[in-house]
């Protein structure tokens, strides 16, 4: 077969219809790479934990309620008679924020120092767990995304808590 046999003759709209057709292609791949350069930080393929819980807005907005809730509580709010609510809460975001793999730079005391003098008990310490929890749950974070904040939250409890 002749190489001329293979030709595929294009009529004028043909070839029109052709280009608009690979442009309108060029143009959605070159969409499609710039919408995924915006799309969340991603982390070993999976989206960053503190992108699923937010970003720093959401989990600011997480740790502010949480912390709310439990200086008020009469089953927790002892502790909290002298404390600066407002240092403490964004010390508390900015904490969550690291732990999450978030971009915020937390300069404060250890888990351990920042408790020492409280006598925290452990019912203290998993009431406000369960704040934290029905808070990300308020947030509609992925399920996914509470529990592994959670678990990186859990060996905490040995550190803050000094009373059963
Ligand atoms: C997962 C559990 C907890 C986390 C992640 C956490 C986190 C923190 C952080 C980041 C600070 C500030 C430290 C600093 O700025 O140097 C702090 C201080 C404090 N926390 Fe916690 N905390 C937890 C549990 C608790 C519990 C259960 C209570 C009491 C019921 C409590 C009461 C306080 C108080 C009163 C302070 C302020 C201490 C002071 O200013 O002298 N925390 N916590």
């Amino acid at each position: 077969m002749k190489y001329s046999a293979l030709r595929i003759q294009l009529t004028p709209e043909r070839k029109r219809n052709l280009i608009t057709l690979v442009v309108g292609l060029a143009i959605s791949w070159a969409l499609a790479s710039l919408m995924a350069c915006a799309s969340p930080t991603k982390t070993g393929g999976a989206t960053a934990l503190y992108q699923q819980l937010g970003g720093v807005q959401g989990i600011t907005a997480i740790t502010d309620r949480t912390m709310d809730r439990v200086s008020t509580d009469p089953r927790t709010q002892r502790s909290f008679a002298n404390v600066k609510m407002k240092a403490l809460k964004e010390s508390v975001a900015t904490y969550v924020c690291k732990v999450a793999d978030g971009p915020c730079v937390y300069e404060g005391e250890t888990m351990r120092n920042s408790h020492a003098d409280l006598g925290i008990t452990g019912a203290e310490f998993d009431l406000m767990v369960e704040i934290l929890r029905d808070e990300i749950n308020r947030a509609k974070a992925p399920t996914g995304a509470k529990n592994e904040l959670l678990k990186r939250l859990a060996p905490t409890r040995r550190d803050i808590v000094k009373r059963s």
